[in-house]
């Protein structure tokens, strides 16, 4: 390791700092003068060859060369894979408010999809029905009508609807309102555990280091309601085997939920218009007020 020297005038790493020392934007400096000191201790530590050194760059070209403006976001899957955005999300959560927990918002998020009706399927491919249901709440446990969940999952085939161009607009996606009681109801299929995308540099990364790409089964909400923090967050399959090796390390406890088998007969079938057996999921949100991100 490159130890400073004494008498040798300030080392390249405070030589570095300094540059930055004029930077009007205070937070702008305080964020590069660490990112370079952390920078020059990885380096050190690692005593960096130059061959290391241009497969870091020719590694990042290619991520970014991967992405796209629509469903390809190599970066934030790099983010992900390192646990960089869940520990974005633990600071920027870091406060026990009684809502309920965020974790990684994924790459696959497609705005602008389709308005359901309270019940309505999302599923224009097979699987397993499932209902998924409860309410949204305030800390205070009152009900909040009107809020708004976008939801998305993946098909049976493990791809989401955009990223597997066979399936069809929407597919798996849609925008849910809570009724006047704060309660939402969701038809669809019980989501299947699938890997990320391997066919980029963090695939090659993953393959290197011996790690699996697999998440375990869940479905996404980005939940809105005016005057409430924007919820981002999973509900996970409570059985899925992957619980405990998540490829992006987004699970939390409190997010699990049980998918019940619940026979035709059922009168949440006749509700919901099921022709058969299915599986019923329950779950309450709860939205923290405050400020908005
Ligand atoms: C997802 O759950 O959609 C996801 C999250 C992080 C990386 C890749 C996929
Ligand atoms: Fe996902």
């Amino acid at each position: 390791m490159l130890a400073d020297k004494e008498g040798l005038g300030p080392s390249l790493t405070d030589q570095v700092v300094a540059s930055f020392a004029a930077t009007p934007d205070e937070r702008l400096r305080t964020v590069m003068q660490s990112l370079v000191r952390h920078l020059h201790a990885f380096v050190n530590e690692v005593e960096l060859t130059e061959a290391e050194w241009m497969a870091a760059v020719r590694f990042l070209t290619a991520t970014g060369k991967m992405c796209d403006d629509v469903v390809r976001q190599e970066f934030i899957l790099l983010s992900d894979t390192l646990g960089v955005s869940m520990l974005v999300d633990a600071i920027n959560h870091r406060y026990a408010t009684g809502a309920t927990d965020s974790t990684v918002f994924g790459p696959f998020y497609i705005d602008g999809m389709p308005e359901r009706e309270f019940g309505e399927t999302m599923a224009l491919t097979p699987g397993t029905p499932a209902l998924v249901h409860g309410r949204v709440l305030t800390t205070d446990g009152e009900p909040i009508a009107g809020a708004v969940l976008d939801v998305w999952q993946t098909a049976e085939n493990g791809m989401y609807s955009g990223q597997d161009t066979a399936q069809q607009h929407g597919n798996l996606r849609g925008r849910y309102r809570t009724d006047a009681s704060g309660c939402y109801a969701i038809s669809t299929i019980v989501p299947v555990s699938y890997p990320i995308p391997t066919d980029g540099p963090v695939g090659k990364m993953l393959e290197a280091t011996g790690r699996h790409p697999w998440r375990p089964a869940h479905m996404h909400f980005m939940i809105d309601a005016p005057g409430f923090r924007t919820l981002v967050t999973h509900l996970f399959d409570e059985g899925d085997p992957y619980l405990g090796s998540d490829a992006v390390f987004g699970v939390k406890p409190s997010l699990m939920v049980a998918y019940r088998e619940r026979p035709a007969s059922d009168a949440l079938a006749r509700q919901f218009s099921f022709d058969g057996a299915f599986r019923e999921a329950r779950y309450d949100f709860v939205l923290d007020r405050g400020l908005k991100e």
